[in-house]
């Protein structure tokens, strides 16, 4: 036998959240898609990720009837804390500055979600598909990849990469139209999950020996981040080292209500900022992490690809609804200032909130002053709220 020759609308590569939400929402409209995988569903939803979810994708959930477990299950969250060396906290509070609460839930239980959505609804997700290839992008776009019998090509109208840092489609736009901008940071973060109660809040600690991270899953569950060298290795790292290292940066009253345990889950993570411009070239898409990378200090990465899904798949609906093309054409332009804008406010929050090798006492001064001023002044804690809760999508 040899493979089939396939065809619709639109071929996204990637079922991650980008990729499997765009299919999701454009059948909604009655737009045909095909996600093509490289990995097995297993794999995709075996994957441990963020859990802080901007006003904005929270409404998108609801919308696209994805959020009967988050609004069941999930918390709603007021804002997120803040706690400094020798200084009193701060609470990021949303609701107080911008009247929009935030929610606590898994990427892995949306895109569990995801899946279910697309199984339920006939979607056509394909996964352990190898060797994923774009073809004639600025002409009549196909996609052909390897998987038993053989070889299968995808004929469509739009591809759409959804395949994150490392896949492919990213490739495909010219490299002389290409402008790539990186920001790699010396450090990563080691991340556990441990079966206790966390805290009370979602909770970020600036300490001079290195950042620490308090957050959630649920009741039961609870997620934990420390700043490591980036080269560190996770089996440096025991369970005891990490407590230690982890009770150490936070304030004592709040780091004794901090209930250790056996990791169920321990990995590093490094960090950096990319952006790839543009995010569209001829009949393909860029969406998600294909196009651009947050530290996940903001606790944007899961959210951006939201937005960016948003903006194309508007785009979408207007073109095959109305035939008009002003969003397809202005796609790129509008989701990059949001992810600009994104990764301004994660770098700033990389910057304060971590301790950099090789900075000089005037570098830890201005981090001092920058934190001084959050805690006194209202209109940069309003400022700050703002733009964490999850800019408004532009019309
Ligand atoms: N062919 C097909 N699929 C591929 C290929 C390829 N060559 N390369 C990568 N993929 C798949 C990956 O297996 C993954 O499932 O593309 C998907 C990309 O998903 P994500 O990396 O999760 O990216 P995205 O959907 O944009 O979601 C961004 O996920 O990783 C987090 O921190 C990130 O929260 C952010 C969110
Ligand atoms: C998480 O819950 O994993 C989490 C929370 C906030 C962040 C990053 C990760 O900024």
């Amino acid at each position: 036998m040899v493979g089939q020759t396939l065809r619709t609308q639109v071929c996204i590569i990637g079922g991650g959240p980008a990729g499997m939400f765009l299919s999701h929402v454009l059948a909604a409209s009655g737009i045909d898609s095909i996600v093509v995988e490289r990995q097995t569903k297993a794999h995709v939803l075996g994957r441990i990720r963020a859990g802080v979810l901007e006003h904005g994708t929270v409404a998108l959930l609801r919308e696209y009837g994805l959020a009967e477990r988050m609004d069941r299950e999930g918390m709603v969250k007021k804002g997120t804390r803040i706690v400094w060396h020798e200084k009193d906290d701060h609470f990021i509070d949303t609701v107080r500055w911008t009247g929009k609460p935030m929610m606590n839930w898994g990427q892995t239980q949306i895109t569990e979600d995801l899946y279910a959505a697309r199984e339920r609804d006939g979607g056509v997700v394909i996964c352990e598909a190898e060797n994923v290839r774009l073809h004639d992008i600025a002409g009549a776009p196909s996609v052909t990849f390897d998987l038993a019998p053989g070889p299968h090509t995808v004929s469509c109208d739009f591809i759409v990469g959804c395949d994150g840092f490392h896949g492919p489609s990213r490739g495909y736009v010219p490299s002389d139209l290409q402008r790539n901008y990186e920001r790699v940071y010396p450090f990563g973060w080691l991340g556990i999950m441990v079966e206790r109660p966390p805290l009370p809040d979602i909770t970020y600690a600036y300490h001079p020996d290195g950042f620490a991270l308090a957050s959630r899953r649920n009741e039961r569950l609870s997620r934990y981040y420390i700043q490591v060298p980036v080269t560190d290795r996770v089996e440096d790292w025991s369970d005891d080292r990490f407590w230690d290292a982890l009770m150490q940066k936070f304030p004592e009253p709040m780091a004794a209500k901090i209930e250790t345990g056996p990791s169920v889950e321990k990995s590093i993570a490094p960090l950096r900022s990319f952006v790839s411009e543009p995010m569209a070239w001829g009949k393909l898409f860029l969406a998600g992490d294909a196009a651009h990378i947050v530290p996940p200090t903001g606790a944007k990465g899961l959210n951006l690809a939201f937005s960016d899904t948003f903006y194309l798949s508007r785009a979408l609906i207007a073109h095959y609804g109305e035939g008009d093309d002003h969003y397809l054409d202005t796609y790129s332009d509008t989701a990059l200032r949001r992810v600009w804008a994104v990764e301004s406010l994660s770098w700033r929050l990389t910057r304060l909130l971590h301790a950099f090798p090789n900075e000089d006492p005037f570098d830890q001064q201005l981090r001092q002053a920058e934190y001084d001023l959050l805690l006194r002044s209202e209109d940069v804690q309003r400022a700050l709220a703002y733009e964490y809760v999850g800019l408004p999508f532009e019309a």
